[in-house]
């Protein structure tokens, strides 16, 4: 899949895209820095392009409705949802707290092993 953004570049005149986070079912979620207060953010971003389904815009907006009903300590909190329209695109963007420190999956291929009574 194409990437829709580059880093550095900034978006929505707010987020400076620092690099991408990963890549799930619906689109690419990057790591941006907030320019009006400085604040590191995560921003899951969806292409109407490249979305080859309705069914990913409707699990992407409930996505952002029940996060921004959510506060609990341990769920990212919501920051923001826009729109962004293009020639031939619609780009739709979900921002949340950026949780610091390194996924399952990294820890995994950096060789991690773990035994059945510490994983529960
Ligand atoms: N708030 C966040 N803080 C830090 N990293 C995040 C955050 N949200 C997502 N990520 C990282 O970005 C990756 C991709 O997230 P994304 O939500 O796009 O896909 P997913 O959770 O794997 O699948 P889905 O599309 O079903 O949500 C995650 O695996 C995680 O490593
Ligand atoms: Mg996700």
């Amino acid at each position: 899949m194409k990437a829709l953004h580059q880093q550095t570049e900034v978006i929505f005149y707010r987020y400076q895209i620092i690099t991408v986070l990963g890549q799930g079912g619906m689109g690419t979620t990057y790591a941006a820095i907030d320019l009006t207060n400085s604040q590191l953010v995560a921003i899951k971003a969806v292409s109407l392009r490249q979305a080859n389904e309705w069914k990913i815009l409707e699990l992407f907006e409930r996505e952002a409705k029940v996060l921004a009903n959510l506060d609990h300590t341990h769920i990212p909190n919501y920051l923001d949802y826009f729109e962004l329209d293009s020639e031939d695109d619609r780009r739709f963007y979900l921002g949340q707290e950026l949780v610091q420190g390194q996924s399952l999956a990294e820890l995994v291929k950096q060789g991690w092993h773990v035994s059945e009574a510490e994983i529960k």
